[in-house]
């Protein structure tokens, strides 16, 4: 059984008065589902004293050095986080990250034990030039590690174009992506079975139930409306209903 996960990603929001919309949405009985926030750095660790998963929103692939303004896997750690996202498209777009960048970074996350939350995601033109299958298969090979493990990985199916724009992919796109992502995580890894996968790209209240009911989407990765407990309480149940 795999157990249900709800992610939020702060992304680059939340002064210190967020910490009581944390503690509202840490507060909640989750009811069986996981619950995790990737909160900006700077709340990680009062964040990481509430009843609830923090983690980072990136690291970087080694453990200390030279890197003004970067934040290693161990530092995060080191907060009381016990996971991080890689990968993001906003990553990959505001800091060309590449595939094998995105390699080193969730090897160096495993390496502080922490879980790493793996994103991948088409853009527009990639799905109206029926590409999503050939990005999903390519950034899945090149981003996850050999020694990822359903322990240490969940994999976030991100489409680009619905992230933080209120366009969802219809109910047969998710199932059919997801379907895919399953088959070449089975392919390839032994539990690959076991793996959770998260969808992505404006998830909210209203949409959460219908999203959840497709096979093969063990959670969600929530941006905006993840920032308000009343907003995000919402989707948790209706994760754990699901
Ligand atoms: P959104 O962001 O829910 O605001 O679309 C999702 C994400 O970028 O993880």
């Amino acid at each position: 059984m795999r157990r249900k996960l709800a992610a939020g990603n702060w992304k680059m929001n939340g002064l210190a008065a967020a910490m009581t919309q944390a503690a509202a949405i840490a507060a909640h009985d989750a009811n069986g589902v996981d619950v995790l926030i990737c909160p900006p750095t700077t709340l990680l660790a009062q964040m990481a004293n509430l009843p609830m998963s923090v983690g980072g929103q990136d690291c970087h692939a080694n453990t200390s050095g030279a890197h003004t303004g970067d934040i290693s896997a161990d530092q995060l750690a080191d907060t009381g986080a016990t996971y991080t996202l890689t990968g993001h498209s906003e990553r990959r777009t505001d800091h060309a990250e590449t595939d094998a960048m995105i390699n080193a970074k969730t090897t160096a996350a495993y390496a502080a034990n922490l879980t790493a939350v793996v994103c991948i995601g088409e853009t527009l033109s990639e799905r109206e030039t029926n590409k999503t299958l050939t990005v999903i298969e390519t950034q899945l090979a090149g981003s996850v590690p050999d020694t990822a493990t359903a322990a240490n990985t969940v994999i976030a199916y991100e489409p680009v174009w619905a992230i933080g724009t209120g366009k969802v992919p219809t109910n047969d796109q998710i199932a059919q992506v997801h379907a895919h992502i399953r088959a070449r995580l089975t392919e390839r890894f032994t539990d690959g079975a076991d793996f959770r996968v998260l969808y992505g790209g404006s998830v909210k209240a209203s949409n959460a139930t219908e999203i959840f009911a497709i096979p093969d989407v063990d959670g969600a990765l929530v941006g905006g409306a993840s920032l308000k407990a009343a907003d995000f309480i919402p989707i948790i149940t209706a994760l754990a209903a699901s």
